[in-house]
């Protein structure tokens, strides 16, 4: 299971392209604000052996793999990406597994069927209202006691002022070319239980996705040599990660990265 990410320079140019598939072109694999413990944290805490479990936003499948080694009785991704689907469709095993192009507020599942939802840095890059539409498709599909694990990025402390948070928004939206809205810990909480879940447990780690000591961890010494390699041998590429990597440095005591394990409340 070794297919290298598919991921094209016409869909994805320098100057245009979201932030994770300029770190995706660079060789980047790891694309979640909490690297690989936040990932292992969920894994660990989804019960996905066995299970009937849907991820939204695989992107390169990084996941999608680590979930598939686990067994499930079932796996469906969804990404509104065609070329993230064709990377993940790759690297299914024969079973009962698929892929679906679509966005995820309508993945066009049965309701109360899945026993794990997991998604990891898409809500983030939503508006409050499409994040909150994203946690009721979950929910819907869900059965009831069914587990949602989320990675996103967090603002920091939990008393951030609005205008921290509107300049946060802005500088992401200039130098990710997304717009990012990162939202504190209980504001994560808050949204969850109004999409009808109850938080189970929460990781709290450093948003450290552009760090070499996170990298070593999350990539290896190798995966770090490409990345590097990339960066100096790619000038367009180069010049927008050291713009995420500025944006990431100066607001970095505001910035978190965060795991929550959601139950589907029995109704
Ligand atoms: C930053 S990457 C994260 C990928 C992966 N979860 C990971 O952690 O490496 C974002 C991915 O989310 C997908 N995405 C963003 N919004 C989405 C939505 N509303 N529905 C489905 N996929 C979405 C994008 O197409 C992209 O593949």
């Amino acid at each position: 299971m070794t297919t290298k990410p598919i991921i094209p320079e016409s869909t994805h140019s320098a100057e245009r392209a979201g932030g994770h598939w300029i770190l995706a072109r660079l060789g980047k694999k790891v694309l979640r604000p909490g690297g690989r413990e936040t990932t292992q944290f969920l894994l660990e805490n989804l019960s996905l052996t066995g299970a009937t479990v849907v991820e939204f936003a695989p992107g390169l499948g990084v996941t999608a793999r680590d979930i598939l080694g686990k067994g499930p009785a079932r796996y469906i991704g969804v990404d509104s990406d065609a070329d993230a689907c064709a990377n993940v469709r790759a690297i299914l095993p024969a079973g009962p597994h698929e892929v679906r192009n679509t966005n995820a507020t309508d993945t066009g599942l049965e309701s109360d069927s899945f026993d794990v939802v997991i998604g990891e840095a898409m809500l983030t890059m939503q508006t409050d209202k499409h994040k909150l539409e994203l946690m009721r498709e979950a929910a819907r599909i869900l059965k009831p006691g069914g587990l949602y694990g989320i990675h996103e990025l967090s603002l920091v402390p939990d008393n951030v002022s609005t205008a921290v948070k509107e300049d946060i928004a802005k500088a992401l939206a200039r130098s990710i070319k997304v717009n990012a809205r990162p939202i504190t810990v209980p504001e994560w909480a808050a949204l969850a239980r109004e999409a009808g879940f109850d938080v189970i447990n929460i990781r709290q780690a450093d948003m450290a996705l552009l760090s070499l000591k996170r990298n070593l961890k999350d990539e290896g010494l190798k995966g770090v040599f490409t990345i590097v390699r990339n960066v100096i041998s790619q000038p367009d590429l180069r010049k927008r990660v050291l713009g995420m990597r500025k944006t990431f440095t100066e607001h970095k005591d505001h910035l978190g990265a965060v795991g929550i394990i959601l139950q589907k409340r029995a109704q």
